[in-house]
């Protein structure tokens, strides 16, 4: 088969499971990844009873779930459950269309919109064993449809009406996180601004030979301000790490998962942790989800809330202007981004 312009960007991790092929660019060091380390308890919170008069309770489990662990799962979100199939279903079939078809929406070699998966930037690296889609959704005017799937047919208006969803639901979250530290309900919306990005990112975890070695996504933390994820019903996957140990985050078929990004932890002085985590790989199922990152207005600039920094909790993070570019020089220098927000010790 002739070569297109675009196949000479990148091979999809698809082709390579087929073919079963590993080769070493998606190697770990031997036996360094724990495949079944213990379940994490995250906390269930209860959507419809956290916008109830009489919520604090449930506020209380909203607030230790994103302290102790940085992540919750929403339930009763009024999201119906045969919605959520059909979004992960537009997923599951956009993957499964033959390559041809879905080259028609790669990213090219510079930018990360469209389908694609890790680009190559150094010859040490290590590659994530996963394809994605990556969509930029809103504001409206930032969006390039020519990436946006045509098939499955209905792809457009199931993601259309989910992405609005998603929108009321994050307003909503990021207003009861506020609540729940007792400070004003929209000083960490405000910061996102009117303006504020969102980010759609499928990612299709193709069957691996190798869950020993191969990670579906190498660890890292969101640079957004929180992240909405909603797994694969039936496949686990995803682990958090906390206290420097690996747990496994626990399927929730009709729940949405959301985590802490860094900014949501600087605007919070650090109460709320953006969790680093990490995907593994199976030998046996593929897995599919969709990652939502809810990203502030770089217009904007975030910073600690005033009322969260007192002689306790002193102003742990500088304001900064545009997280998301400190985010990817750190990242690429192989740091954790969020250091570079600290104030360092000696400031103090
Ligand atoms: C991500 C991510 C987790 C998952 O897309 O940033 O962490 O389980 N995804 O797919
Ligand atoms: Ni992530």
């Amino acid at each position: 088969m002739a070569e297109t312009q675009q196949e000479t960007v990148f091979k999809s991790v698809l082709e390579l499971a087929n073919n079963n092929e590993v080769p070493e660019k998606y190697i770990y060091a031997q036996g360094s990844i724990n495949t079944s380390p213990p379940l994490l308890a995250v906390p269930q919170v209860d959507l419809s009873l956290l916008t109830s008069p009489d919520r604090q309770q449930e506020l209380n489990k909203l607030q230790s779930g994103l302290k102790s662990c940085g992540c919750i799962q929403v339930i009763n979100h009024g999201i119906e459950d045969s919605f959520l199939d059909k979004v992960r279903e537009i997923s599951k079939q956009f993957f499964a269309l033959p390559t041809e078809e879905k080259l028609k929406y790669a990213r090219t070699v510079n930018q990360i919109e469209g389908y694609g998966n890790d680009k190559v930037l150094t010859d040490n690296q290590r590659l994530d064993w996963s394809d994605r889609l990556y969509l930029n959704v809103f504001p409206e005017d930032i969006r390039k449809l020519q990436f946006w799937p045509q098939k499955p047919e209905c792809f457009r208006e199931v993601f259309e009406k989910y992405i609005k969803d998603m929108k009321l639901l994050s307003e909503s979250l990021l207003k009861s996180m506020a609540a729940s530290l007792s400070v004003e309900e929209n000083c960490f919306l405000d910061q996102c601004g009117e303006h504020g990005n969102m980010i759609a990112r499928f990612n299709f975890y193709p069957l691996c030979p190798r869950p020993d070695v191969v990670l579906g996504v190498k660890q890292h933390a969101d640079s957004s301000a929180i992240t909405i994820l909603l797994q694969d019903k039936e496949v686990e996957g995803l682990q958090v790490l906390k206290d420097d140990q690996w747990f496994r985050v626990p399927v929730v078929p009709y729940g949405l998962l959301i985590n802490v990004g860094d900014q949501v932890e600087i605007m919070s002085n650090g109460i709320f942790k953006s969790p680093v985590h990490r995907v593994l790989t199976n030998a046996e199922r593929e897995r599919n989800t969709l990652a939502i990152f809810i990203m502030p207005d770089v217009a904007v600039g975030i910073g600690p809330v005033e009322k969260l920094i007192n002689e306790e909790r002193p102003r742990a993070y500088k304001d900064i202007k545009n997280y998301v570019e400190l985010f990817f020089q750190s990242y690429q220098q192989g740091k954790r981004p969020i250091e570079a927000a600290k104030i360092s010790q000696e400031l103090h």
